[in-house]
């Protein structure tokens, strides 16, 4: 962390998080909370809160969670010191000269001058396009269709012919080779440095942020290799980016589109489809899939419709709907891609396409029929054989019936026999689940106590920050170490460490944490629901019971360790001691 912790715990003092979150989500009072619809998962209900008391949000449909700089890093993609930085803007509060780590201002430096050489490369092959050098790149996107507003919104540019163009430009603004050979802008062999991009159109790539973090570039005509891709470097993980997102994510339609290729999604975008997006020349990944799940529910494939894109969508299908997506596919036929489609047929027509598409189960099992004669009465069983075993998947009756009859009508076969194979498929497949080993019914039992153990702690946190009267009650009872869950250990450790200096602020504690994983474990933490129906009687056999929880695996877990005999026998002195005591409420 670069600046002071105090100056850290300031900003975030004067920006109440029930007013910054208003600015981007409409909150509704209810009792000591507010609560809205999520930014960040699609909902009907709200179940995203926000507490003044706690100055933290936490969403309990889809787990996001943290304090108001969690928010901003959540919602505007933003790293930690620009989440700062708009917090101080906002309450006009001045940060004072950086206090940097030598480490971290070295990682900082680094990735800031890349970002800066990335849009100074940019602008500079834009600058090309629109130069004498770049009529015939010009041309080449023209005939392509795409409109001079198209070409400055993807920011498309041309690289050159001399393959060192770029490198004397970067040079002359007094970049040393030793940070250009981390851009992955240039090839170096024994002789020097030469542009990696030649004589090619080139297409920037963007993260959410509008921030340029490599390029594709594509030959003008024939040629090999077709796209030549920026290698990955410290801005950019092919994995985790798409194409079009950082347009795309503001798009409010009710899906997102994925294809293929760049040339795909510009095309769409100028059609008035900026929901499109695509994966960066590698197979959709699942953290690609989880990023998309922050967007929409909803997503729409459009990959090629020759063989290569079926298998690329059977192949994304299942990444997609582990991560929670509904999907469809779009059919293109006669034509290849989104991009030829619309130049042939319209924006009309694709809509049309969009309205008609296939629910992605239906377009597996199509493919499937593709390997089988219908007309051949084996081949036929088997087809059907196949696809009740897909059915079979449907855990839930309802959802497996609508999917059968759907099947049944499509295929013209009886819903009961179609049912019959299915339910015949499912104990099979029941009966050969039940034949896996007995160990793993142990293993759930285990992580079942485990669960309970790890809820006991959490519930007692977020008890103590409710009711700061705990602290004195408990005080020769429990300290930070009995948390034994690593995380929950820290946050106690800072949370004791609060009381002591006579102000409990749990948002202040995220602080403390890098990631927003963290954070969102953190607000998970302080959100623990507690039961506040109960009479006091009731609530102080909790107290106990919870007490019990933590104390009796805080012993467990000091004998486990203990090093000598004398301290293991302080162990069980203490537990024993522990044994006789009550905690009265009142
Ligand atoms: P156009 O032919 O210009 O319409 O391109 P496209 O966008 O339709 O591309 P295509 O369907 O051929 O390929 C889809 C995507 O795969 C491209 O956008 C690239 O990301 C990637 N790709 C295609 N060809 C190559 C290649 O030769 N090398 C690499 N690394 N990636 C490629
Ligand atoms: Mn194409």
């Amino acid at each position: 962390m670069y600046y002071p912790d105090e100056v850290i715990e300031e900003v975030r003092e004067k920006n109440d998080i029930v007013d910054v979150v208003s600015e981007y989500v409409k909150l509704t009072r209810k009792g000591s909370s507010y609560f809205g619809l999520c930014p960040f998962h699609n909902e009907k209900s709200p179940s995203f809160s926000v507490s003044p008391g706690k100055q933290m949000y936490y969403c309990f449909g889809c787990g996001a969670g943290g304090n108001v700089y969690t928010f901003l890093m959540e919602y505007e993609n933003y790293t930690f010191q620009e989440a700062l930085k708009t917090l101080a803007d906002r309450v006009n509060y001045p940060l004072p000269e950086l206090e940097y780590s030598k480490e971290a201002k070295q990682e900082a430096d680094l990735k800031a001058t890349l970002f800066e050489i990335n849009k100074l490369a940019g602008k500079y092959y834009y600058y090309m396009l629109k130069s004498e050098h770049g009529q015939r790149a010009m041309e080449y996107l023209k005939n392509r269709q795409l409109t001079d507003e198209t070409i400055l919104k993807f920011g498309l540019g041309y690289s050159g012919k001399n393959g060192y163009d770029l490198y004397n430009y970067l040079k002359s603004k007094g970049y040393k080779d030793d940070i250009l050979k981390q851009t992955g802008l240039f090839n170096v062999d024994s002789k020097g440095f030469y542009d990696r991009f030649r004589n090619r159109v080139m297409y920037p790539i963007m993260n959410t942020n509008n921030k340029v973090i490599g390029f594709g570039g594509r030959v003008m005509g024939e040629g090999e290799p077709k796209y030549l891709n920026s290698p990955e470097t410290k801005l950019f993980d092919k994995s985790r980016n798409l194409y079009g997102l950082n347009i795309a994510r503001s798009s409010r339609k009710p899906n997102m589109i994925i294809c293929e290729g760049y040339m795909d999604v510009i095309s769409l975008h100028q059609a008035g489809f900026n929901q499109a997006v695509a994966s960066l020349g590698t197979a959709l990944t699942v953290n690609q899939a989880a990023i998309l799940k922050r967007y929409t529910d909803n997503i729409l494939l459009t990959y090629d419709s020759d063989g290569a894109g079926v298998k690329a969508a059977l192949r994304a299908i299942p990444i997609l709907k582990e991560a929670g997506l509904s999907i469809k596919v779009i059919n293109m036929r006669p034509h290849k891609d989104p991009d030829e489609f619309i130049k042939a047929l319209g924006c009309e027509e694709f809509q049309k396409r969009i309205d008609g598409a296939t629910n992605s189960f239906m377009y597996e099992v199509a493919i499937m029929e593709k390997d089988h004669d219908l007309k051949d009465p084996d081949s036929k069983t088997a087809f059907f054989k196949e696809v009740a075993g897909k059915l079979t998947e449907f855990t839930e009756e309802l959802e497996r019936n609508n999917y059968i009859e759907a099947i049944a009508n499509k295929y013209m076969i009886s819903y009961e026999s179609l049912r019959n194979l299915v339910n015949a498929r499912g104990m099979q497949l029941g009966i050969e689940a039940s034949r896996r080993p007995v160990r793993q019914k142990n293993k759930d039992n285990i992580i079942n106590k485990e669960d309970a153990l790890v809820q006991a702690q959490r519930v007692l946190l977020t008890w103590l920050i409710e009711d700061t009267g705990l602290f004195k009650k408990l005080e020769n009872v429990l300290s930070p170490k009995d948390f034994i869950e690593p995380l929950y250990n820290k946050v106690a450790v800072l949370l004791y460490e609060q009381y002591a200096g006579g102000k409990v602020s749990p948002a202040a504690i995220v602080n403390h944490f890098d990631s927003e994983e963290e954070h969102k474990e953190v607000a998970a933490l302080f959100n623990t629901p507690l039961r506040s129906n109960l009479n006091d009687n009731d609530r102080e056999k909790a107290l106990n019971e919870t007490l019990q929880r933590v104390k009796n695996n805080s012993f467990d877990y000091r004998k486990e360790h203990a090093l000598s005999v004398n301290e293991l026998q302080e162990v069980m002195k203490e537990q024993a001691q522990f044994q006789k005591m009550h905690i009265y409420l009142n």
